[in-house]
């Protein structure tokens, strides 16, 4: 049980949803710990298969770290701060080998737009806004938005947005390519449970795959060409894809199992 989440297992779909909607979810220590425990519980629980983030109520996902955490913090903090962040949450999200999908139900600000971005994808509804406002603080994002803002939606526009602090909305987030699918708030959740139920039809260790050589994109330490290609054979190795191949020689659907 968590203080600051809610989750649930529906069916192999994990729901996690930040639960402090009078602060719009904004991201404290406990929260921040917390969200480490609830992924670490993707990875480890074999029945979870897909995750979801969402967050509590209709204004925001995560409107940012919670700024009245800021003001005690030095360098030393901060730099803690950020590096236990990214660690224990939006780098272990993005290397996580189960699909999780940001599902952004309002402001997703600062370490909101981050949390989304840690994301392997995002789905919005029409309400949301987006936004690293943390120059208006004297500060710059910490958990990892000027590199993932670039990568998403190329470096003029990312630091258009992380010199002004200005926020964007659905529709231009989805212009941007920040976003996949931008959707009335009612089919928010739907919508991303459908996606990630068809996600659940396919071999769970292509989709492993497909996470971990979509990363090596952006790993510098990595050549994500002959990733693919060693994957690619090591899948070949798996009863999955043995199942698949037969499966399609018969004409019926594959039955995978993840092994
Ligand atoms: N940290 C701490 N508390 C936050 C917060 C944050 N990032 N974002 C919102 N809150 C709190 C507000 O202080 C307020 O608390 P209170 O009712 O106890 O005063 C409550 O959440 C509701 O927010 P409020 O500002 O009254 O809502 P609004 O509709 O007027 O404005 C925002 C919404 C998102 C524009 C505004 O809350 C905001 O700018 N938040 C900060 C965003 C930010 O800079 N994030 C990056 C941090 S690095």
């Amino acid at each position: 049980m968590y203080q600051t989440l809610l989750t649930r297992n529906e069916a192999g779909i994990f729901y996690i949803t930040v639960n402090r909607p009078e602060k719009l979810n904004a991201l404290n220590k406990i929260v921040i710990s917390e969200l480490g425990a609830a992924i670490e519980e993707i990875y480890t629980n074999p029945n979870i298969k897909v995750a979801i983030i969402t967050g509590a109520g209709e204004k925001a996902f995560v409107a940012g770290a919670d700024i009245s955490e800021f003001q005690q913090l030095d360098a030393t903090g901060g730099r803690q701060l950020a590096a236990k962040g990214q660690e224990l949450v939006f780098d272990k999200i993005e290397r996580c080998p189960k699909p999780v999908i940001a599902a952004v139900n309002g402001f997703a600000l600062g370490g909101g737009c981050e949390l989304a971005m840690a994301c392997h994808f995002r789905l919005a509804g029409s309400n949301a806004k987006f936004g690293q406002p943390e120059v208006n603080l004297g500060l710059i994002p910490g958990y990892g938005g000027t590199q993932r803002l670039v990568q998403l939606i190329g470096k003029g526009r990312a630091l258009e947005l992380l010199m002004t602090g200005a926020m964007i909305d659905a529709d231009t987030a989805l212009r941007y390519g920040l976003i996949n699918h931008m959707l009335p708030l009612t089919e928010l959740l739907p919508k991303t449970t459908e996606i990630a139920k068809l996600i659940m039809t396919k071999a769970p260790l292509a989709i492993t795959g497909c996470i971990h050589t979509a990363n090596a994109v952006y790993d510098q330490t990595q050549n994500g060409f002959e990733l693919e290609i060693a994957t690619f054979g090591t899948l070949f190795e798996t009863e999955d894809a043995k199942e698949g191949a037969r499966a399609f020689l018969e004409k019926r659907k594959p039955a995978f199992q993840g092994k």
